[in-house]
């Protein structure tokens, strides 16, 4: 059972920046909560109860949010606001932790999963990157189905979608002989770290949402650096690949990239649109823009 997700935040958002010069880049609001608090959700909805955060000293405010808070409880049991106390104190289901490990250097992302080393143990785990949200249709959450199909033959699942083939020097690329239909894995035959335009093994990118299992920590131990002289996590699923079965899932819901301006932009539209109490209001609110 997949119980442990990594969550890497120590990274500084320069790419939000001037937002993120004094909250982290996790925190920018989507509609009514932090960015952060979404990816956790999709987490505990695919059975996590233990989120590591893998943080640096600049985000104490992620912990504090999802910690309880007396003087704010208190301020609202005095005041009789009910509601808003129901709200802020039920964001994490009971059964559900979350733990901190720091980051000391920004070495790249193999390293922050690796700093994560001492809590994982022997489990296999989840990585959620939290730049990236997941929107998924209800009961269709992408990494469920991850973990099931982990469950059902113990290997390595890489969540993947399709990008266009100019875009391929941003991201993870995998290298399948087949390419999996949605919500279905394929074995991969390698992954590659950000590839020239023009040389990618295909236009599968990675997510950002990982299976792995616990040893992938000792082969991340022994990974040198690799793309932008980091250590990357994509070199160390490329060599855990030549020893045993890891697969490419295709994901079926839609992917906002909250790191960028843009993709922050729409991932707010997308959310508004879809939020129980505000979604037809604000829909009436994009119709009187009167948009050509
Ligand atoms: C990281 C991973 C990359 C993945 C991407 C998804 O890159 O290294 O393989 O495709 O996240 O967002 P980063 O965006 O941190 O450079």
């Amino acid at each position: 059972m997949i119980k442990k997700a990594i969550l890497p935040v120590a990274g500084l958002g320069t790419r939000f920046l001037p937002a993120s010069k004094s909250i982290p880049k996790e925190m920018v609001t989507v509609v009514d909560r932090p960015a952060i608090e979404y990816v956790i959700k999709e987490a505990i909805v695919a059975g996590i109860e233990q989120i590591i955060l893998v943080t640096h000293s600049s985000k104490a405010a992620i912990e504090n949010y999802f910690d309880r808070n007396f003087e704010l409880e208190t301020t609202l049991v005095q005041k009789k606001k009910f509601d808003l106390l129901k709200e802020i104190t039920e964001i994490l289901p009971k059964n559900v932790s979350i733990i901190s490990v720091r980051q000391p250097q920004p070495l790249g992302l193999g390293h922050a999963v690796l700093c994560a080393k001492a809590v994982i143990g022997d489990d296999a785990f989840a990585v959620l990157l939290p730049d990236v949200l997941v929107q998924n249709k209800a009961a269709e959450n992408d990494l469920s189905l991850m973990i099931d199909r982990f469950n059902h033959n113990q290997a390595a699942q890489i969540m993947v979608e399709a990008v266009p083939e100019h875009l391929v020097d941003q991201y993870g690329i995998v290298d399948v002989q087949v390419s999996p239909v949605e919500g279905e894995s394929m074995v991969m035959q390698g992954i590659v770290e950000k590839p020239a335009v023009g040389t990618a093994p295909s236009n599968l990118s990675v997510v950002g949402r990982y299976i792995l299992p616990a040893h992938i920590m000792q082969i991340l131990e022994q990974t040198p650096k690799g793309a932008g002289n980091e250590i990357q996590l994509t070199d160390a699923i490329a060599m855990l690949q030549k020893t045993e079965a890891v697969e490419a899932y295709r994901m079926k819901g839609q992917t906002f990239d909250c790191g960028s301006k843009l993709g922050y932009l729409k991932a707010v539209l997308h959310y508004g649109l879809a939020h129980p109490q505000l979604g037809a209001q604000f829909k009436q609110l994009i119709k009187d823009l009167n948009l050509d």
